[in-house]
């Protein structure tokens, strides 16, 4: 286990703010994993992957382990699926590009989400119709509080959209060391969301096309990290009830909902869009042009000028259609 102290974050959180941590534990084995909670003695420690989910502070006054277990491997496979295993530090769009490559289908429509597959299941990453938990055997953990390592079952993680277990009960306590995953080789494509409806009369689709497809409608919207600070979605879709969802309808006809089951999931990029917040920049931190779900960093700015903005986005959506924006990127305080 590599330990550096007063590490800079700067380039392991994709708004690439600076961030000072008081100590870094680089976890590149399972074997560092008992050493960590030894030295840990029980502190809080914060578990990052690729840091395209996090808003840090400019000082973190606490332990950050980044977790680099590598490997993925085919466990079996008979006529109906495959059973794979991959290690939570192996890049999450990599994995996706190897298992296309391998004409394997259920995760084409979750290509280009940037991060690690250790961090997948802790949101249970979704995009284009497709949500982690379709295709999650289990997922394998270290408890820092007892010491063992523990498999769940999908059941066991309570997925739900943009949540699960680690989010909750298993805050900061679970290392994810690894993911099984059941794909098929038997077509199955998800062409149901919006942009994708058009290549559903195609022949010959393949899970490569697919994610090809895929990354090209997202290139087009998202900004790249590598070139503009962000963070993905900064909030989560709000779902209200179908009185509430009634009552906006009526104020504003144009509101952008799907329902779920008997409550409404709305467009929060809507919501943002429709109270002039689009394209706002204030100082070194805006709301993304093509897409307001999406809070940026132009450079050289602090993450209290963008927690500040999204908290007027809050208490203007709130105030003119009374939902609230409950935030998709983690942010501070930590270590708590
Ligand atoms: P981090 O940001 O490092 O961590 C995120 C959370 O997971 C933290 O709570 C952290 O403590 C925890 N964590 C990380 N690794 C582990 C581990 N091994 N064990 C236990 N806990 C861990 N998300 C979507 O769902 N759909 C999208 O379409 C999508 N698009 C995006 C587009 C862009 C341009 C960006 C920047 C982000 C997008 N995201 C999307 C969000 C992000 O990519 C995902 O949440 C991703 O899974 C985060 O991975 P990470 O390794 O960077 O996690
Ligand atoms: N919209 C607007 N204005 C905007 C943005 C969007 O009116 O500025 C409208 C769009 O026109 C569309 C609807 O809102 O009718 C939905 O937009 P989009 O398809 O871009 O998806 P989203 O709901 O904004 C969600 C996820 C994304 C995921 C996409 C594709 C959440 C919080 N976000 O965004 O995930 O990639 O769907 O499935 O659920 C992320 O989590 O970081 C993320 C990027």
């Amino acid at each position: 286990m590599k330990t550096e102290s007063n590490a800079d974050l700067t380039h392991f959180n994709t708004f690439a703010f600076p961030c000072d941590a008081k100590v870094l534990y680089s976890i590149d084995s399972d074997e560092d994993l008992p050493l960590l909670r030894q030295e840990l003695r029980n502190a809080p420690c914060l578990i990052l992957g690729g840091g395209s989910n996090f808003l840090l502070p400019e000082k973190l006054d606490c332990a950050v382990a980044h977790i680099n277990i590598k490997g993925k491997k085919l466990v079996n496979e008979n006529d109906r699926r495959c059973l794979l295993e991959v290690a939570a530090g192996e890049n999450w769009h990599e994995f996706v590009q190897w298992t296309v490559s391998q004409g394997l289908w259920g995760i084409e429509n979750l290509a280009l989400i940037p991060g690690s597959v250790g961090a997948a299941p802790v949101q249970n990453i979704g995009a284009y119709g497709v949500e982690l938990s379709n295709v999650i055997d289990w997922v394998e953990f270290y408890h820092l509080k007892t010491g063992e390592f523990i498999r769940l079952t999908p059941g066991e993680c309570q997925f739900s959209y943009r949540q699960s277990i680690f989010k909750t009960e298993l805050k900061d306590a679970a290392v994810i060391t690894r993911v099984g995953l059941r794909l098929t080789r038997t077509p199955n494509p998800q062409l149901d969301y919006g942009p994708l409806q058009s290549f559903q009369h195609s022949d010959n689709l393949t899970p490569a096309f697919i994610a090809a497809k895929v990354a090209e409608i997202r290139q087009s919207k998202l900004p790249d990290p590598g070139v503009l600070g962000n963070a993905g979605s900064f909030f989560k879709n709000p779902i209200i009830s179908d009185e509430h969802y009634r009552v906006i309808k009526q104020a504003f006809p144009d509101v952008i909902a799907y329902p779920q089951q008997k409550q409404w999931k709305l467009a929060a990029g809507w919501l943002i869009e429709k109270v002039n917040f689009k394209g706002l920049r204030k100082g070194a931190v805006g709301v993304h042009q093509h897409q307001a779900l999406v809070l940026v960093h132009f450079g050289g700015g602090k993450s209290e000028q963008l927690l500040a903005l999204a908290k007027e986005i809050q208490q203007t959506v709130q105030s003119t259609f009374g939902v609230l924006l409950e935030k998709e990127v983690r942010t501070y305080p930590f270590c708590g």
